[in-house]
């Protein structure tokens, strides 16, 4: 594994969690979510599994914060709910504030620098009873719920995200239905695309307003590849990244959005959607990356709009059935550099593999997982040769935690999580990475 030393002076090393993951949902007064409900449907989650408990977190965190101090880590990447803190959308929960606060203190004293991510998509079911992301005021309430979060812990994050990869607030949960609210409707889609953009930019504007430096938002990205060289193919693939890849970031920094992914959802946007771009692409400071595989693409012509379907490729896979493709993650970087973001420093807010992990004598052996962030900072550095302003990494995740659809059975951490006992075991990937980052 490449060490601290290779990296340029002052380059972050940390690690990230979500509030719904990890904190107990069912603690200190939080409102139901879309998640609850989804998660309480037949068929939405592997064993109908919600965060009601997760990680006790909530509970726990100082001993959580303690795991991160002690593995050297410079920064920590978390949520703050908004279902905790406006538990029905509008009044506000002084027990979430409280916890949120408290939360904050504790990053500071173990020397952390905190991240601060606004939603990781704890949307509260008042508002999804409105219609959630598809509700053309929900932009304004996003914004009432960062005013009021940023007036309690504002003063000490060091760098705040608006948004967790509106692709997944938006497609893969009103267009693929895989995660709450679960609907498959391209009208639905298409409102929700653009009225997660728009709260990033309300959002933006309340911050700005508050005079906060550092925010930003994040961003997915696969690295997609035809299936072959047909025409067919390389459409399917151009349509793939329009929507995944493209869409966000060139809203987010150009104002506009990909031609080719205009041409399904046009139709359906919103009203007058156009006056919103300025708003939603002002300056931003930074941009969080997510990257953690890459995706195989072939025309899908019986499929409805966008054609597009996806096959399985060769590579080694992890335990998420995503193939291990490091080399995507520098051609994104080197994509975004070069097509949208320049020199705007970025940071990689999360990457990272599940694996089947089971303690054994008090230890959790697995090398895959160091092998795939050691293959990834390699990509990084890559990347960082070439002229890419990346200044930090974060790992996904800190902890075991609750993998949404997919419920407790994927296991993404650097520490083992016992979701019987909440006995944390750090895995040896947790010491490796600890070798690699120590000063
Ligand atoms: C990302 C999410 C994160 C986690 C990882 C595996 O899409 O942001 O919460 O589920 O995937």
């Amino acid at each position: 594994m490449l060490k601290r030393s290779d990296f340029p002076q002052g380059f972050l090393f940390g690690a990230a969690t979500a509030a719904y993951q990890i904190e107990g949902h069912s603690f200190g007064g939080a409102g139901p979510t879309h998640w609850d409900t989804f998660a309480a449907g037949p068929g939405n989650v592997v064993r109908a599994e919600d965060g009601a408990v997760a990680c006790d977190h909530y509970h726990r965190y100082e001993s959580d914060l303690d795991l991160l101090k002690d593995a050297g880590m410079d920064a920590y990447r978390f949520s703050t709910s908004w279902a905790r803190v406006m538990p029905d959308g509008v009044t506000v929960n002084p027990e979430g504030l409280d916890f949120y606060d408290r939360l904050t203190d504790a990053i500071l004293e173990r020397g952390l620098k905190p991240f601060q991510t606004l939603y990781h998509w704890e949307m509260p079911s008042a508002l999804a009873d409105l219609g959630g992301w598809t509700n053309p005021d929900i932009a304004h309430r996003f914004g009432d719920y960062v005013d009021v979060i940023t007036d309690k812990i504002g003063d000490r994050m060091h760098s705040i995200a608006t948004l967790n990869e509106p692709w997944c607030v938006a497609y893969l949960s009103h267009f693929l239905g895989h995660h709450a609210p679960g609907l498959r409707d391209i009208r639905a889609a298409s409102r929700a695309m653009h009225n997660v953009m728009k709260a990033h930019g309300v959002g933006m504007t309340r911050l700005r307003a508050k005079g906060k430096k550092n925010c930003g938002i994040v961003l997915n990205f696969e690295y997609p590849q035809a299936a072959d060289d047909t025409p067919a193919a390389l459409a399917a693939t151009k349509r793939q990244e329009a929507i995944y890849n493209r869409w966000f970031i060139q809203a987010a920094t150009k104002g506009t959005y990909p031609e080719e992914a205009l041409e399904g959802f046009g139709p359906h946007m919103p009203a007058n959607w156009q006056d919103d771009m300025a708003e939603i692409s002002q300056p931003m400071d930074f941009l969080g990356v997510n990257y953690y595989t890459r995706s195989i693409i072939t025309a899908a012509p019986d499929a409805p709009w966008p054609h597009v379907g996806a096959v399985s490729g060769p590579l080694d896979k992890t335990q998420m059935g995503w193939e291990v493709y490091p080399d995507g993650l520098r051609d994104v970087l080197l994509m975004l550099k070069s097509d949208y973001v320049g020199d705007l420093p970025v940071f990689i807010t999360e990457n990272g593999m599940a694996w089947d992990d089971t303690v054994e004598n008090g230890a959790v052996f697995d090398p895959q997982r160091s092998s795939y962030i050691a293959g990834h900072l390699e990509a990084m550095l890559e990347a960082v040769a070439a002229g890419v302003n990346l200044q930090g990494f974060f790992y996904w995740s800190l902890l075991d935690n609750y993998e949404w659809a997919f419920g407790y059975e994927k296991r993404f951490g650097l520490i083992h999580v016992d979701f019987e006992t909440q006995k944390r075991t750090p895995k040896a990937s947790y010491y490796d990475f600890k070798a690699a980052i120590a000063r």
